[in-house]
């Protein structure tokens, strides 16, 4: 991926042999984002059986089973504007979004993942899935939401990996403003009300307070997302001969969990844990 460095789009019959190294890493779970071989205005790849996520969950479930696969449930990369949700008359319908993640999740799950992720931040999109994935018979797969998800410029590099930046406008209308913590904290507090069972921050660097804010507040545990822009931004640095990589890619990631995230979320986790491992 160029704009990644170090990191790899993989095929489904690639990912067991990634899993595995994962797993020997003593790296507990892997975080799945896909990738459609089209694009169509409602994402429909997304919920497809035969999709490049669900073929690749099932493969990681027999390779390593002790692995916690997670997915990424929204539709931005399936969709041909590339936002998170469906359009009726040029604006995101939000209901009508709900129920087409519900589908994503319940594929997800079908196919044998431990936790759906849902990072859309559509409005009353944990309870819908919570209840498709119940009605289903998927009581013990984990919901982790996307809680605290701002409208950051740090999500760049992903998007051009993703080919997933919106057609149009941009994602201030669902995605939320960096300069309101209180805001996000009632976010999260909405999201543990209607079913999650973990919440997410994202980004993780430039909103420490929130993931300490969020800690403090809540019994739940906290995830943060350490994004792409984080991760290359260190990297652009070091390739310019101006920082020291792995120390601070340490102290990056130490930040984070100071700051009191239970889980951390980053494309630093194999170069860390081998850090950490000596
Ligand atoms: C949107 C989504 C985003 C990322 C993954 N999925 C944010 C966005 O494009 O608005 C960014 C992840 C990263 O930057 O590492 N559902
Ligand atoms: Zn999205």
């Amino acid at each position: 991926i160029p704009s990644m460095a170090g990191c790899f789009h993989l095929s489904p019959d690639r990912v067991a042999e990634e899993a595995n190294e994962i797993a020997r890493l003593g790296i507990p779970a892997v975080l799945l984002f896909g990738l459609p071989e089209h694009k169509d205005p409602t994402g429909s790849e997304a919920w497809s059986e035969q999709g490049a996520v669900q073929e690749a969950v099932a493969r990681i479930k027999e390779a390593a089973p002790d692995l916690v696969v997670v997915t990424d449930v929204c539709l931005c990369a399936y969709t041909d504007h590339g936002h998170c949700g469906v359009l009726r008359a040029g604006r995101i319908d939000n209901d009508a979004t709900c129920d087409l993640l519900a589908k994503v999740a319940l594929s997800h799950a079908q196919a044998g993942a431990d936790v759906v992720a849902p990072s859309d931040m559509m409005d009353g999109r944990v309870s819908v899935m919570r209840q498709a994935l119940d009605r289903n018979g998927f009581q013990d797969v984990c919901l982790m939401a996307y809680a605290a998800k701002f409208a950051s410029a740090f999500y760049g590099p992903f998007r051009e990996a993703a080919d997933s930046a919106p057609a149009f406008g941009d994602r201030k209308t669902y995605q939320m403003d960096p300069a309101n913590s209180d805001q996000a904290l009632a976010e999260i507090a909405l999201d543990i009300e209607e079913g999650a069972d973990i919440v997410m921050v994202k980004p993780a660097s430039c909103f420490l307070d929130v993931i300490w804010r969020a800690k403090q507040r809540f019994d739940c545990p906290i995830a943060a997302y350490n994004v792409s822009g984080e991760y290359m931004m260190v990297h652009a640095a070091a390739q310019a001969g101006l920082l020291d990589l792995r120390a601070a890619m340490q102290e990056m990631c130490t930040s984070i969990k100071r700051a009191g995230a239970d889980i951390l979320i980053t494309y630093f986790a194999k170069d860390l844990a081998r850090t950490l491992k000596g």
